[in-house]
This record gives structure tokens, C-alpha cells and sequence, in this order.
């Protein structure tokens, strides 16, 4: 069974996110959404919270699991016998960043591969932290975040 992991902070889940989860799902037997729970990070939204508006986000998805973890994301692919981390990159400046995480990755776990999704264009610029400045100043952000997302920022 070929099982892939999907890590993100996904604070919060955006289109960007689910357009990659649902191509993933229909790729992979397996997708595992795996939330970073990170103390010395600030996220606005608690682990459970990103976890429940993912699980909201990917029902009807069947072979979509959500799960969260903490330490390295190799040893969580490892645990949940996955060697496919899978990463969504949108344009240029996404590539340092990608490119660093996966060469380390690699140097830490040979045997996992990273494998990299295009976004789909519409979904190109947009970002959680975007997301989240627009959502701080009352902006309409219905049309870049799953329904489940919109309306708890909204509540926001
Ligand atoms: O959505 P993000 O914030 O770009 O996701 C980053 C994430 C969670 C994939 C990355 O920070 C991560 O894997 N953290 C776990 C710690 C780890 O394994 N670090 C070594 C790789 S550089």
C-alpha cells in the first residue's frame, strides 16, 4: 500500500491546501494530513482546532486520515510507515525553502522520498499567513479557504 504524508503547519488550512489533498488522494492509496503540533511555535489556531477544520475539510474523502504530530516528521513518516512526503510548491519562491527541507529530509531518512506538487494556478498566491492578515482586518476570504475555515474565521 503506498501511504503519503502531507505535513503543514495549516494554520490555517487554505484552497491551496485541499486542491494538493485532493489530487494527492486520488494518486496515493493512503494520504495522511499531518498537522506540526510545535510549542516553541505561535500558531493562531490550537492543534486541534487545525486538525478538526482539516478532518471538516477532507469529509467524503475516504482515504484522507488527519492526524497531528511533534519531533521530527521523518520519524512520524517512519511510525506510520509512509516514504512519501508529499509537498504542495507554488512558483519560484516556495523552491529555497522546499528544496533545503527535502535535501535534509533525505540526509535524515534515505530511504523516504519528497515528492512535489505544482498548485494549481488559481490557488498560486495563496497563503495562510495572507489568510490570516486579511481575515485580521475583517477582508473577504470565502473564496481561498475550505467552508469549514471560513466560518471560524469569521467567528474570529
Ligand atoms: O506548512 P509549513 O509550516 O511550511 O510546514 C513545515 C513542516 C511542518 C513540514 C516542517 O516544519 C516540519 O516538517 N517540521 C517538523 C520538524 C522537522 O522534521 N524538521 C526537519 C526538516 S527541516
Amino acid at each position: 500500500m503506498n501511504v503519503a504524508i502531507f505535513p503543514g503547519s495549516f494554520d490555517p488550512p487554505t484552497n491551496g491546501h485541499m486542491d494538493i489533498i485532493e489530487r494527492a488522494a486520488k494518486i496515493y492509496d493512503r494520504l495522511i494530513v499531518a498537522v506540526l503540533r510545535n510549542t516553541a511555535k505561535k500558531y493562531m489556531f490550537s492543534d486541534q482546532q487545525r486538525v478538526e477544520m482539516l478532518e471538516k475539510a477532507c469529509e467524503g474523502i475516504d482515504n484522507v486520515e488527519v492526524a497531528s504530530f511533534e519531533g521530527l516528521l521523518v520519524d512520524f513518516a517512519r511510525e506510520r510507515g509512509s516514504r512519501i512526503i508529499l509537498r504542495g510548491l507554488r512558483a519560484v519562491t516556495d523552491f529555497e525553502y522546499e528544496f533545503t527541507m527535502a535535501l535534509m529530509n533525505r540526509k535524515l531518512a534515505p530511504e523516504i522520498e519528497t515528492v512535489f506538487i505544482v498548485t494549481s494556478a488559481e490557488n498560486q498566491f495563496i497563503s495562510s499567513s495572507s489568510i490570516k492578515e486579511i481575515a485580521h482586518f475583517g477582508g473577504p476570504v470565502e473564496d481561498m479557504v475550505p467552508k469549514p475555515v471560513a466560518s471560524i474565521l469569521r467567528k474570529r
